[in-house]
């Protein structure tokens, strides 16, 4: 099947343009404010006197970062840009703007939420990515649902026949976040060993459910689009979503390999991290391959190179995922920084360079606005070099600390081999950052004009018309 882009598209009607930037514009402004948290933490690590207030400690700083770049950031910009690629893979106006704005509110509500009580200190205690109090999570919960229905709507109402692979990834992603985010807030779950269970179930899934599932869909749209040509292989793209599905539920284990939890589960999640394999290579290699030949392309657009950025980030740092869960390697790396380099490779290197690619690629057909190509040039650099900074520095931290404890060494003795690498984290970190001020820049340069007038010429962003 021909990607669905590159058929004459009805233009977009102008409801559908504001809301999408809009979901574009507030994740940029979380995307601030949870770097600036990161910055935080990352500065205490090899400064401890540095912000020495309680609102401000590490404790509650990290889980701040976090919360606003993964449900703030990455999945606002990526279901802003699923609202946009549904409605124009269905031929027909997104269903119900306005509901899609309500849901939006409803997503700014339980982040502003979430972040001032993680900030005073309240909290669910050491539950990842969950610590919110439950009446923000069902704020939350509620967004995702209402965007959701909105998408399920826009594709129902389609004018085709078939369901675009994109819509596969973007509608499961939509149907398996609610059933994760349920789960991991059941109350007979909060205890023991199930909670163990249900908490590394609930961490990777959000990545490979959720994360991974937007980010392909998006993907499997804009990159046809952007080349001007269809996806190498839609067979592989089918293969790849029911693949994932297969896998990922089976692998949240892999994160409590040697601990109480049952060895045949531990060895399950090995095995199915092995299988993941299946789903990395087919999406990554179908992507790539839809590349073959279009070099010429990529030097000229400023969108494609973050995809091709984020497709290599996919595959390399998802097989670094699937060594770590080997009980031989877990031995050395568990507990250490080396998960944390795994986290941004991922879903820095990965998502986010995807995200970007998106933005960069799709807002200027719909706003008319294109940025400065040398500003988004200074974006992908300053992004670029601070994750591989970052990755580097803190993946060698990893290591020194693992062969330390694994040697038997005193704790403090791997506090001082790493320390150096934490202030390389805060270099790449000031990299990261001074990307993501160009990005926020870009994005206003980006921003709809009052009267929406066509796309511009196909040369400017390099895409077809
Ligand atoms: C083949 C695919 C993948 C495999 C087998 C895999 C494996 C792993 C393993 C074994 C860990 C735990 C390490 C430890 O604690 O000892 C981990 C952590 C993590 N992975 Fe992956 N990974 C994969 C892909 C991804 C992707 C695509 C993302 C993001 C979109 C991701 C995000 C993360 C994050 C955020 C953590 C840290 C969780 C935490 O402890 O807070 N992974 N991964
Ligand atoms: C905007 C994109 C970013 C995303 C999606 C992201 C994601 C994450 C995730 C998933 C974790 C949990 C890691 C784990 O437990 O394994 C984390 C922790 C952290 N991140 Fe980020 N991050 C981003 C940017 C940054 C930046 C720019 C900095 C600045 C240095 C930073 C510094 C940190 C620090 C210090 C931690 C705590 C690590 C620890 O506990 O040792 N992050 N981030």
């Amino acid at each position: 099947m021909r990607d669905p882009g590159l058929i004459a598209a009805p233009s977009v009607d102008p409801a559908t343009v504001r809301v999408t930037f809009e979901y574009v514009a507030c994740a940029t402004v979380w995307l601030l404010v949870g770097t600036l948290a990161g910055l935080i933490a990352s500065i205490k690590l090899h400064w401890p006197e540095f912000l020495p207030y309680a609102w401000l400690s590490f404790g509650r700083v990290r889980p701040a970062h976090t919360n606003l770049v993964l449900f703030g950031w990455a999945s606002l910009v990526l279901v802003g840009l699923a609202l946009y690629v549904v409605a124009r893979t269905s031929r027909v106006p997104l269903w119900s703007p306005r509901l899609a704005r309500v849901a939006l509110g409803l997503w700014n509500l339980a982040l502003l939420g979430g972040l001032v009580t993680l900030l005073a200190g309240v909290n669910r205690g050491p539950q990842e990515y969950r610590e919110w109090v439950w009446p923000l999570a069902v704020v939350l919960a509620a967004a995702v649902l209402i965007d959701g229905y909105v998408a399920y709507r826009t594709v129902a109402a389609r004018t085709l026949p078939e369901v675009y692979v994109s819509n596969w990834y973007i509608l499961g992603g939509f149907c398996y976040l609610p059933i994760l985010y349920v789960t991991s807030y059941l109350p007979f779950y909060q205890g023991g060993i199930g909670n163990t269970v249900v908490q590394g179930y609930y961490m990777h899934n959000a990545m490979g459910m959720w994360f991974t599932q937007l980010a392909l869909g998006v993907s499997y749209y804009a990159i046809p689009r952007l080349l001007g040509r269809p996806v190498y292989s839609y067979a592989l793209g089918v293969l790849g979503f029911w693949t994932n599905l297969l896998f990922y539920p089976l692998i949240g284990a892999h994160h409590f390999i040697f601990s109480p939890v049952a060895w045949w589960l531990q060895t399950t999640a090995i095995l199915f991290s092995v299988g993941m394999m299946v789903p990395v290579w087919a999406g990554t290699g179908n992507l790539l391959l839809t590349f073959k030949g279009g070099s010429g392309m990529v030097r000229r657009s400023y969108a494609l190179p973050f995809f091709v950025v984020g497709l290599i980030g996919y595959g390399l740092a998802s097989t670094q995922g699937t060594i770590e869960a080997f009980r031989t390697a877990n031995i050395y790396l568990h507990f250490t920084n080396f998960t944390v380099g795994h986290s941004h490779a991922t879903m820095y290197g990965f998502i986010v360079f995807i995200a970007w690619g998106a933005v960069y690629g799709l807002v200027p057909r719909l706003t008319g606005r294109e940025p400065s190509p040398l500003a988004v040039g200074v974006h992908f650099w300053l992004a670029l070099v601070g994750i591989l900074t970052y990755v580097i520095a803190i993946s060698t931290a990893g290591i020194l600390q693992g062969l330390a404890w694994v040697a038997g060494q005193s704790f403090i003795a791997s506090v001082i081999a790493a320390e150096p690498m934490w202030l390389w984290r805060t270099v790449g970190g000031l990299l990261m950052a001074g990307g993501h001020v160009v990005f926020a820049v870009n994005v206003w340069a980006m921003r709809p004009q009052r009267v929406v007038v066509p796309a511009p010429a196909p040369n400017a962003v390099g895409m077809p018309a």
